[in-house]
């Protein structure tokens, strides 16, 4: 009975100390194994007198009993332990705030973009999209240009690539906005209050101008929308825009084929000293073209101008950026240089809206 006792206070203190689910099986077999110590013993039992057994078989079952529970919370307790480990490694503080990176930063364009977006929206216009690859229906059909109008050559258009022998006008590289405000009407009708924003393509190459640039146009539609309604929604605008108290504009006589009448509108300003002040000074400074829309144009979009009228505008987005952040050359603005990128950008994750401030 002795060399029992010992017997499993010496397993019991091995299980206790293994380290590892491997030495817990290397135990498990010295001891209960087929071969173990315990198995041994009770195949001994055999040999054992009726007497003799039934005090060694009991206390043997119970020993067995005993390490196969001891081995159980061993491994238990091992498991634990290696999860605990686990976790304290993996941890990770989800609280802490991000590190903005430095060297990101949005460029002017887009920043632009968003600010005329916004203060546009605070007016309740909404944004509409369309194709940079155009039809030459809404680029110019749609738009009052047919076919023989001079405004087709002196748009200096990109003509997409035609299979041979198919005899349809080419798709264009949309050499402005307006389609968009054919599509716009065609899928929404009257009345209607949308900016269209983004890329349009011409073929020209100067320090004021690229072969791909950027602009806004603008469309409201009602039943009683007027020149009077385009003034006051293009002074909130450049009000909003310049970040000024006052401005002037002046509505200058001009012509568009998809307005009626038209209007190029100029921005009271000054140059003094080479810095452009907006609302003073004794200059002008032309800034975008508008009218009212073409009842022709109304009829393309499947609109009764009959009984709807609107006015029209567009301005181009780069000369804004080039203005308002004082960019001489607007060649630069493509060139992806990151010295240029990170002396004109703006901080990646402020948003510009009227109220908070659009150019912090
Ligand atoms: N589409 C003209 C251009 O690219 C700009 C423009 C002028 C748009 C007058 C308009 C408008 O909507 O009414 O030069």
């Amino acid at each position: 009975m002795d060399d029992l006792n010992e017997l499993k206070t010496r397993i019991l203190a091995e299980i206790a100390a293994a380290r590892d689910e491997a030495a817990l099986e290397a135990l498990r077999v010295a001891a209960v194994g087929k071969k173990g110590e315990v198995s041994l013993k009770m195949r001994e039992l055999g040999k054992m007198s009726p007497e003799e057994r039934k005090t060694a078989g009991p206390a043997l079952n119970a020993l067995k009993d005993e390490i196969n529970a001891a081995l159980a919370a061993r491994k238990t307790a091992l498991a634990d332990a290696a999860l605990e480990a686990r976790l304290a490694t993996e941890w990770l503080d989800v609280t802490l705030p991000g590190r903005p990176r430095r060297d990101g930063s949005v460029h002017p364009v887009s920043q632009v973009m968003e600010e005329v977006i916004s203060i546009f929206a605070d007016m309740g216009f909404a944004v509409a999209e369309g194709p940079q690859i155009e039809s030459d229906w809404y680029n110019f059909d749609a738009l009052n240009i047919p076919p023989e109008h001079p405004a087709r050559q002196e748009h200096d258009t990109f003509f997409m690539n035609r299979a041979e022998g198919d005899a349809r006008p080419p798709h264009v590289l949309r050499t402005h906005t307006s389609p968009v405000q054919i599509r716009h009407m065609q899928a929404h009708g009257a009345p209607c209050r949308v900016i269209a924003p983004g890329r349009v393509y011409r073929m020209d190459m100067d320090q004021t101008h690229t072969p791909m640039f950027h602009q806004v146009e603008g469309l409201a539609i009602g039943e009683d929308i007027s020149m009077a309604n385009l003034k006051w929604v293009l002074e909130e605008f450049c009000r909003a825009f310049f970040e000024v108290d006052e401005v002037e504009l002046r509505f200058r006589a001009s012509h568009f084929p998809f307005t009626e009448p038209s209007a190029e509108v100029d921005l009271r300003c000054s140059w003094e000293g080479g810095q452009l002040r907006v609302g003073e000074g004794d200059d002008w400074m032309e800034i975008l073209g508008s009218g009212m829309v073409h009842p022709r144009v109304l009829e393309a979009g499947g609109i009764d101008p009959e009984k709807w009228q609107g006015f029209a505008f567009g301005l181009g987005i780069d000369r804004l950026a080039m203005l308002k952040y004082g960019i001489p050359d607007l060649r630069a603005f493509f060139d992806s240089d990151l010295r240029w990128l990170r002396h004109y950008g703006f901080a990646s994750l402020e948003v510009p809206t009227v109220h908070a401030g659009l150019s912090r």
